[in-house]
């Protein structure tokens, strides 16, 4: 018998929480935690099967465990925001409780993501028997286990990867951002980094682009930006040479974000404003649409994958793999977009492989740690299907 605790009501917390109650077979009982009841209402009124809800502020350890040790779940999905990974993390070691989540660390007044914050946590994981895993929404998460499934099924080393991000969707929106507006907004500001040869090169934001043409979508401008799942991959895959990250963004969009950080609304500092100090972008957040309420009449589709460079059999092999997700399937599905879907169904994926001990370890971990087949499997098998192909080198 397994009971889960989901924390996090928002567009990806919905997508987890229908996913898991498809899947009665392993997800016994679900908990859906959040700050605002309301929104755990919403989402349970969707489902047909009962679950219950609950308040909690994730940022407070001590109330975070109360929570758990009422509810008593095998596993805690944290689906709320980067902010609440440490206090999730420590609750879980006071309960002796399992750990799930998409997104990496990072500090709330410094626009800077790392894993470092958590893999720290390793140890005191493994000492107190439980294990967690991080990442595992789509990217980070799928485009971790297309490399490890790449990794010990095409290549005897890889040595160059680019990871391509494409939403090609259409929302309706003049400005909308597809996941949390301020976690969006931080990440594609920030300086683009990327690797090479043993060392991290930083680029201006957004400043190194090129064309590439997706399928089912067609070319697309996409642009070079810092994602977490490069730190991971280049730890666990030595003999990668270059790994770059690329996102494709509309014309429409960026001339919004230019014009949104040249009046300072996208900044993270503290303003004093009629007697109280307003974060801008967090004042932005509360302007722009919810994601979760994006998905009604969203059309397109994403398609994200990894093009992999490498050697098999001494010989140069050149690969890529896909995910095609299209958002009116989505909404028809659980009422989200295909950016919500994509994280909440490998989290739920991720989550089942640890509660039936396919995926079990004691410590900290990322996707790609872990044999990517039975990953792979049921990728197919929960609505996000994936194809490969062989380049010429
Ligand atoms: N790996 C990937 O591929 C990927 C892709 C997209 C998103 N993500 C990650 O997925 C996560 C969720 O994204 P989303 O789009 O669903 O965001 P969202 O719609 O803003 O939802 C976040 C939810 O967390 C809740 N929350 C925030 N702070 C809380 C706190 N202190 N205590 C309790 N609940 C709290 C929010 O509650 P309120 O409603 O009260 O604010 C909201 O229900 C983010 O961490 C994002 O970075 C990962």
């Amino acid at each position: 018998m397994h009971k889960v605790l989901i924390i996090g009501a928002g567009g990806v917390g919905g997508v987890v929480t229908q996913k898991c109650a498809q899947a009665p077979d392993v997800f016994n009982e679900i908990v859906l935690a959040s700050r605002t009841p309301a929104k755990c209402e919403a989402i349970k009124a969707r489902i047909a099967r009962p679950i219950e809800t609950a308040q909690v502020d994730a940022d407070n350890t001590a109330e975070l465990v109360t929570l758990i040790r009422n509810v008593k779940p095998s596993l805690i999905i944290n689906v709320a925001l980067p902010y609440q990974d440490l206090t999730i993390m420590d609750a879980c070691l006071e309960t002796g409780v399992n750990y799930l989540d998409t997104a990496n660390y990072e500090p709330p007044d410094e626009a800077r993501f790392c894993y470092k914050w958590q893999w720290d946590y390793h140890d005191r994981f493994k000492e107190r028997g439980i294990m967690a895993l991080l990442g595992c929404g789509f990217d980070p998460g799928v485009t971790n286990v297309f490399c490890a499934h790449a990794a010990q099924q095409h290549f005897d080393e890889m040595h160059d990867i680019d990871i391509m991000d494409c939403n090609a969707g259409d929302h309706g929106h003049p400005f909308a951002t597809n996941f949390n507006p301020e976690i969006n907004i931080r990440e594609i500001t920030q300086r683009g980094k990327y690797y090479q040869d043993g060392q991290w090169i930083e680029t201006e934001p957004l400043s190194v682009h090129k064309t590439f043409d997706f399928p089912q979508i067609g070319p697309r401008q996409m642009y070079l930006m810092y994602h977490e799942e490069e730190e991971s991959l280049v730890k666990n895959f030595p003999s990668i040479k270059r790994i770059r990250f690329w996102m494709t963004f509309s014309r429409e969009y960026l001339t919004h974000l230019r014009v949104l950080q040249n009046v300072g609304m996208t900044g993270i500092d503290p303003v004093r404003f009629e007697g109280h100090d307003i974060v801008p972008l967090k004042f932005l957040k509360a302007l722009l649409p919810d994601p979760s309420t994006l998905g009604a009449g969203y059309q397109g589709k994403t398609c994200i994958g990894c093009m992999i460079k490498g050697v098999k059999n001494g010989q140069s092999r050149k690969y890529y793999i896909y995910n095609i997700c299209d958002h009116a399937q989505c909404y028809r599905e659980v009422n989200a977009q295909a950016v919500s879907y994509t994280t909440g169904v490998p989290a739920m994926i991720g989550a089942r492989l640890m509660l039936s001990g396919q995926w079990s370890g004691k410590g900290v971990f990322n996707v790609e740690e872990f044999d990517p087949r039975p990953f792979m499997d049921s990728l197919n098998k929960y609505g996000l299907p994936w194809q490969e192909i062989f380049l010429e080198p």
